[in-house]
């Protein structure tokens, strides 16, 4: 065990916490200066909350650092962003944050200014509020800076803890073929892609802004370049043949899902899985996991326009997947994310 590697890890990971824990205040204050003409989302006052939320925030920055020390997934996952690019963004999410709460006071979930997507009904909305929620170039370039403002810079380590867990269920470890559904703007395949020995790793997404933009990060500078691929589609229909992947996995889809949709994923995923295949996923913490926590998962679809994450808060998750066909079925939650894994 590596100490001077992990804290130096920890103070990296804390870092980010605080930068955006910062510009999560300053959007907050703005929002409540003009609250006569938008509504700011509500803000946690519980102190016993805050601090059981801040403690967790800490265990999992300390965790993410073990994980890097027992080599789960390399050192330069924590390397920082472009300072550049976060300040050019800035003033955009500053300014969007206003739009996102005037929608939130007028209560306007089906703002799209472009009509032609071709996208599942149900998805054609403006998702946590956002400005053309899926579905624009702009609203793809914020998104992973506004989630980890909204999760104050511990999305990136939620979303990696998957790759630990992956790695200790798998039973084949080389040469895989991955299928990632609903990998947005590739937040979790630049590190996954980094921490897996791949044949061909499948990156999906219904929306193309974001698809797009996915496939720009990660085509610079990644030496795996000719074993990625890019495939835009509904998680719930795939274009793929049966028993053609070792690993189908993916991370904040399933909330976003009405319940039939949510079925459908999981028997795509059950098709397309060889035998002995691993399916895994990363989503939020779900009712009763931590019953402190219920009643931040009652708030949150209520201030991020999120119209299926109640049903998927209370899905029996594990029922669905075992009449799905999965077996050897577990899971786990860490701050406010909870991940199953189950085997073809
Ligand atoms: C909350 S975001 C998560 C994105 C990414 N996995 C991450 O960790 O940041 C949900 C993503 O799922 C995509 N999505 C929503 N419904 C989908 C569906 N039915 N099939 C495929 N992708 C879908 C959206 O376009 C969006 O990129």
């Amino acid at each position: 065990m590596n100490k001077i590697l992990q804290n130096s890890i920890l103070a990296s990971n804390l870092s980010k916490t605080v930068l955006y824990s910062i510009e999560f205040k300053l959007l907050m204050g703005l929002s409540k200066t003009f609250s006569f003409f938008v509504k700011p989302p509500k803000e946690e006052n519980d102190k016993v909350l805050v601090k059981h939320l801040q403690e967790g925030v800490i265990k999992l920055h300390k965790e993410d650092a073990r994980n890097i020390d027992e080599g789960y997934y390399p050192l330069d996952v924590i390397k920082p962003k472009s300072p550049f690019m976060h300040l050019k963004n800035l003033p955009y999410i500053i300014y969007d944050s206003l739009k996102i709460s005037r929608r939130r006071k007028l209560n306007r979930k089906k703002d799209l200014e472009n009509d032609l997507i071709t996208a599942p009904d149900y998805l054609k909305r403006n998702y946590h509020f956002q400005t053309d929620g899926y579905f624009s170039e702009r609203s793809a370039t914020i998104y992973e800076h506004q989630v980890e403002v909204l999760f104050s810079g511990t999305a990136a380590p939620m979303r990696r803890m998957l790759i630990k867990m992956i790695k200790e269920k798998l039973k084949t470890k080389s040469s895989l073929k991955i299928l990632e559904l609903g990998a947005g703007v590739g937040s979790a395949s630049i590190d996954f892609s980094k921490s897996f020995d791949f044949e061909n790793y499948v990156i999906s997404d219904v929306s193309v802004p974001y698809l797009n933009l996915a496939k720009k990060r990660l085509m610079s500078k990644n030496k795996n370049e000719s074993r990625l691929h890019f495939v835009q589609t509904a998680a719930e229909e795939l274009p793929f043949s049966e028993n053609e992947f070792d690993l189908v996995f993916s991370i904040y889809l399933f909330h976003e899902l009405p319940k039939d949709v949510r079925d459908k994923v999981l028997s795509e995923s059950h098709r397309v899985l060889k035998k002995d295949g691993v399916f895994a996923f990363c989503d939020s913490l779900q009712v009763n996991d931590d019953p402190r926590l219920n009643s931040v998962l009652a708030q949150f679809p209520i201030d991020y326009h999120e119209p299926f994450y109640k049903g998927y808060t209370l899905w029996k998750t594990q029922e669905s997947l075992e009449k799905t066909g999965f077996h050897e079925i577990n899971s786990d939650h860490k701050l406010l994310s909870k991940y199953w894994l189950a085997r073809k």
